[in-house]
């Protein structure tokens, strides 16, 4: 039975724990989850670190815990992840924004479309980054997933930015209309047969629409840029994210659908992370 426990004695067991199961950030994910019980900062985790917690928020931290060591990621237990500096909530059918795809939105920021349609938009974290960096863009955002989508307006409403982003349930572009400056997408993009390989937060946590993308990871590619003329203005670009070593053959699928000026953007770790071509170039 979880006692009431001092902060710092708390911590150090958690992430001893976490080490033991051979996580790759035992303190950090110790540390959000008594923040999130807490509602300490960071600062407050040092200052207060001789502070004792109540039984029940032992209680409930040893339920976090021990969700963890099932490998359940630590902003699915919390239930948010920081994405491009806001919150975003999430939930079973959103895949949980990775820092990698803020290279997708600076991208995109730096060239301030003022209209712009995103394919696969699951928390949001794209397209509510994008309307809340550039106070007059009007976006179109898709999603297959209903839930998703839920979840997507939910956080665009906790943005403030609902009145300029308009959710579509659609499979691609199936009644998406009119033309846009910019199409942006991170699509599924891992080839099927190495889904199993994924390490098992991801394989069992995230949703699997959000990771398959068919035989060779490239089927969404394909299908972008084989439609996308016909919801870009002319000289429109197209925007997407990539997975390693994907950088050759989105580029080619690219030029052989009629982009030119393709180019590659790296993220933070200097990996090919993002392809941009335009339209007619
Ligand atoms: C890799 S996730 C990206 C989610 C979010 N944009 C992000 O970057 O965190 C891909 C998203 O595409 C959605 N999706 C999968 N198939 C789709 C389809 N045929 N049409 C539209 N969206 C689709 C998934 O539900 C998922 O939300």
């Amino acid at each position: 039975m979880p006692k009431a426990e001092m902060l710092s004695k708390l911590l150090a067991k958690a992430s001893h724990q976490f080490s033991g199961a051979g996580f790759q950030t035992p303190e950090l994910d110790a540390k959000l989850l008594v923040q999130h019980i807490t509602g300490f900062s960071s600062a407050e985790l040092i200052s207060k670190s001789n502070d004792i917690i109540s039984v029940e928020q032992s209680i409930e931290f040893a339920d976090f815990v021990e969700r963890r060591l099932t490998h359940e990621p630590v902003h699915r237990i919390i239930g948010y992840r920081e994405f491009y500096g806001r919150a975003f909530l999430l939930s079973d059918a959103t895949l949980i924004p990775r820092p990698d795809t803020e290279t997708l939105v600076e991208a995109v920021v730096e060239l301030k479309p003022a209209s712009v349609l995103e394919i696969g938009t699951g928390s949001g974290a794209i397209a509510i980054s994008l309307a809340a960096e550039l106070p007059k863009v009007e976006i179109t955002a898709t999603d297959i997933s209903k839930d998703a989508l839920e979840t997507a307006t939910t956080n665009a409403l906790a943005h403030d930015v609902l009145g300029r982003i308009r959710f579509l349930e659609a499979d691609l572009f199936a009644g998406v209309a009119g033309k846009y400056d910019l199409i942006v997408s991170n699509p599924p993009y891992i080839p099927s047969v190495e889904i199993k390989t994924l390490q098992k937060e991801v394989q069992a946590f995230d949703p699997l629409a959000a990771l398959d993308g068919g035989k060779d990871g490239l089927d969404f590619y394909r299908a972008i840029f084989k439609d996308a003329s016909k919801f870009l203005k002319p000289e429109g670009k197209v925007c997407v994210e990539i997975g390693l070593g994907q950088e050759d053959d989105v580029s080619r699928i690219a030029t052989a659908n009629g982009y030119g000026n393709v180019t590659v953007i790296k993220d933070l770790n200097q990996i090919n992370r993002v392809i941009v071509g335009t339209l007619g170039a």
